[in-house]
């Protein structure tokens, strides 16, 4: 098949695919694989069992039945559920939003796709103007959403830095960021994935600046973070909603634990929220209604901004803890050298192994092998034309499962790593004080 440029961006392999065919191996029947890969939320039961009621609720009400099966929306989404969140955004986050700031679309991946065509790229003046990610590694599912043009999206690593035996977390390399003269906006994770960083507020706030100084947004991706699903581990500060009238919140419904209605949100500055519905009636014509409609109820009560403090945080707090725990024992026990970044938010642990003698992409395959499955560090760079070495020595791991599987997982991984680490120091010194 001849495929057009920029249709051959999209037809080819890639770090998301592969991610999302693993999701679908894991769950085939007879395989005795441990899913340590994936970004598949938990099922929370309490949570799940809500859900199940709303459900009920919903098709026991024939003509909303109908209404949510039957009816398109309006490309801006369904507008009684954009009207209670905009008024449970005012009254619970203090964001100054109304209806014209809020868009839905089929998933916070169509929002990045929406975003960063929309912004990033060739612009009328005719120069390049990138979508620049200031802290690599960073989501690899942005990776193939640049314009087309290698240089529309561009990442800037991180430095890792030790913070304590076993321990590390990136910063941000401001200087760099600031060469950037000329750039069409700002986007980062927050919790990050892979590593789970959540960003100081002062960060935060810094990063803003430097978007209200080349006159850009700020694209936050709080898909794990606040206000829901609200997956942070970190002070109350840190872990607040945040979003400012000249930025970008994208929020999604997968992490609450429904990735099946594909279901995300946007809340933007009122002219770009404009752009994203008329984006959306190209795309999709209008977004899903089953979403909106099954928590309409929670918004009308606003249990909708509590489901992370009342469900998610203690259930995958006690993850977190029983995955720490795990890591650092199993690891210990077999004398591998394995560094955790500080887990801030979401359901991931990032490991770096500043011994590992394979590259993560070999070592990948050698685990799956083995019967688990991670995600390799190098699909996690977004905008660099080759992933640093340091991303080489990374592999994520989720800890969302049940705990005995991840410890299973922790050993396979354990009993494959110990053969494939370098003895000399060669390879932990090269990554030490640098950007990755
Ligand atoms: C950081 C981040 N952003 C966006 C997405 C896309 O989520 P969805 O399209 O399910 O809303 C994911 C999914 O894993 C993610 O991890």
């Amino acid at each position: 098949m001849l495929y057009s440029r920029y249709g051959e961006r999209f037809a080819r392999p890639s770090g998301i695919l592969e991610l999302m065919d693993d999701l679908g191996e894991a769950l085939a029947v007879g395989k005795d694989l441990c899913m340590l890969g994936g970004g598949n939320p938990a099922t929370v039961p309490a949570l799940a069992a809500a859900f199940h009621e709303l459900g009920q609720r919903l098709v026991s009400d024939p003509s909303a039945w109908q209404r949510c099966l039957g009816d398109y929306s309006s490309p801006r989404g369904e507008s009684v559920f954009l009207t209670h969140l905009a008024a449970a955004l005012r009254e619970h986050c203090g964001f100054d939003v109304g209806q014209a700031n809020l868009v839905l679309t089929v998933g916070s991946q169509a929002s990045f796709f929406a975003l960063f065509k929309l912004l990033g790229g060739i612009c009328a003046g005719g120069q390049m103007r990138p979508v620049v990610l200031p802290r690599l590694p960073d989501y690899l599912g942005y990776a193939e959403l640049g314009s087309g043009e290698a240089d529309a999206l561009v990442g800037v690593p991180a430095f890792p830095e030790v913070t304590a035996a076993g321990r590390f977390r990136y910063a941000i390399d401001w200087q760099a960021l600031e060469n950037i003269a000329d750039m069409a906006a700002l986007c980062v994770s927050n919790p990050g994935n892979p590593s789970g960083q959540l960003l100081a507020s002062a960060d935060l706030d810094r990063l803003h600046d430097l978007a209200q100084a080349r006159d850009v947004p700020l694209i936050v991706d709080a898909a794990y973070g606040a206000p829901f699903p609200g997956i942070c581990f970190g002070t109350a500060e840190d872990s607040r909603p945040w979003w400012r009238a000249d930025s970008v919140l994208c929020l999604s419904l997968s992490k609450l634990g429904l990735p099946g209605v594909r279901a995300g949100v946007v809340v933007a500055p009122e002219e770009l929220a404009a752009a994203l519905t008329a984006f959306n009636a190209s795309l999709t014509l209008a977004p899903g209604n089953l979403g909106p409609n099954l928590l309409r109820p929670w918004l009308e009560d606003g249990a909708l901004l509590d489901v992370g403090r009342r469900w998610l945080l203690p259930f995958y707090a006690e993850r977190r803890q029983a995955a720490l725990g795990i890591v650092d024992e199993v690891f210990a026990a077999r004398g591998i050298d394995c560094r955790i970044h500080e887990s801030g938010g979401a359901f991931f642990l990032w490991l770096w192994f500043p011994r590992l003698a394979r590259p993560a992409r070999e070592v990948y395959g050698l685990l799956k092998e083995a019967g688990v499955l991670v995600v390799p560090g190098e699909h996690f760079s977004p905008g660099l034309a080759s992933p640093p070495s340091h991303l080489a020595q990374c592999l994520r791991v989720s800890f969302a499962g049940e705990p005995a599987r991840f410890a299973l997982g922790i050993e396979r991984m354990a009993a494959v790593l110990a053969r494939l680490m370098s003895k000399s120091t060669a390879a932990t010194t090269a990554c030490q004080g640098d950007g990755i």
